[in-house]
């Protein structure tokens, strides 16, 4: 009854966007510009997406992330949460959030039983938040992430998208907020997406690199991974409280130990991040399909996950033109 793709890797990880929209319009991301959004009715309904995960619990989904566009924008949003979380069957529930209206619902995320954040954190400067991003916001993503962690939140994972010439220089400091705090900090190899006029597309810094930074503030210590970790391999610095993550879709892809599947906001089912193949169901639920049909849909999209990826490091001229805004990370 369970999810095996034609490379024998069992799916039991749904990364669902909620929204395509952000508060938010980083350089290599949204920039700033007249995107076309969906339109409400073109969005899945967050009863239409309740199916959807309950037809894959019953096909072994056990872990569940909810992503955007920026998640918290989306009204009602704390309400899914709580629907979400009252699942049977469901052992992981965590949200991925640019943190910047956090603060204002994080007592209430915690209360729908979600335990685990993601925030996407590429700098720690206020004038490059704002190049970045467009917004002047680091202030109050900072105070969220401090709140967070008086929450008991755990683990509350910082992603700093490592872009050459942007944020390099940031390394060490991100690295060493994981000594004082429990944080896990993942450095992320940029990936080179999206073709709308106005996207930045700066290259990445191999994880190697990263590492031979990180490691010149003392060695770092392997941890092993558990069993529903996503793609980072996890270190600590020497009596650090917190961990250190590199996830390294360039150098080193982890298509081989893949196990997701995506559900973008629109209502299709993307089995792989840097492929546009993907599977409707939002028509065919629309249409009147039963669980039964659901899940065959499932099982198909299942069957497309290509082996790998193709975003090969050294050609940086090739870019990926499908936009991460709409497919969320
Ligand atoms: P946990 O380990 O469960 O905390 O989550 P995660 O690392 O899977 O999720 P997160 O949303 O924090 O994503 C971290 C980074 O991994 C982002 O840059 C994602 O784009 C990247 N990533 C996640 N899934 C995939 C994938 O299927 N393929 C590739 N190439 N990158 C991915
Ligand atoms: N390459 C790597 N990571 C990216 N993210 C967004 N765009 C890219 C990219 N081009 C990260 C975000 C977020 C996560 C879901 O994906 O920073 O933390």
């Amino acid at each position: 009854m369970s999810l095996v793709d034609p490379f024998n890797r069992t799916i039991e990880y749904l990364r669902i966007s909620v929204t395509d929209r952000c508060n938010l319009h980083c350089l290599y991301c949204v920039p700033q510009g007249d995107i076309p959004k969906l339109k409400h009715e073109e969005i899945l309904r967050y009863e239409e997406i309740l199916r959807i995960v309950r037809v894959g619990i019953a096909l072994g989904i056990k872990k569940v992330r909810v992503t955007g566009g920026e998640p918290l924008v989306r009204k009602g949003i704390i309400h899914f949460l709580n629907a979400l979380s009252s699942l049977e069957g469901l052992k992981d529930l965590a949200i991925t959030t640019n943190g910047v209206l956090l603060k204002h619902n994080l007592a209430e995320i915690r209360d729908a039983g979600i335990n685990r954040l993601n925030i996407s954190l590429d700098t720690l400067r206020n004038d490059r938040f704002k190049f970045i991003s467009g917004v002047d916001k680091l202030d109050d993503v900072l105070e969220a992430i401090q709140l967070a962690e008086k929450l008991g939140f755990s683990p509350i994972k910082l992603n700093m998208v490592v872009m050459k010439n942007v944020n390099e220089d940031e390394i060490e400091a991100f690295a060493r907020l994981s000594l004082d705090k429990p944080y896990h900090i993942r450095f992320i190899e940029y990936m080179p997406m999206g073709s709308r006029p106005g996207h930045v597309n700066p290259g990445h810094i191999p994880t190697k690199q990263i590492k031979e930074m990180v490691q010149k503030i003392s060695p770092l210590e392997r941890i092993l991974r558990q069993r529903h970790d996503g793609p980072a391999e996890r270190y600590r610095l020497k009596g650090a409280r917190g961990e250190i993550g590199f996830i390294s879709p360039m150098t080193n892809h982890f298509c081989n130990s893949c196990n997701r599947l995506r559900l973008t906001a629109e209502g299709h089912i993307r089995p792989c991040l840097l492929s546009d193949r993907e599977l409707d169901v939002k028509t065919a639920l629309r249409n009147g399909a039963n669980d039964e049909d659901l899940a065959e849909l499932l099982r198909k999209a299942t069957s497309f996950k290509p082996k790998a990826h193709s975003l090969i490091p050294k050609e940086s001229s090739l870019l990926y033109p499908g936009e991460m805004s709409t497919i969320g990370g």
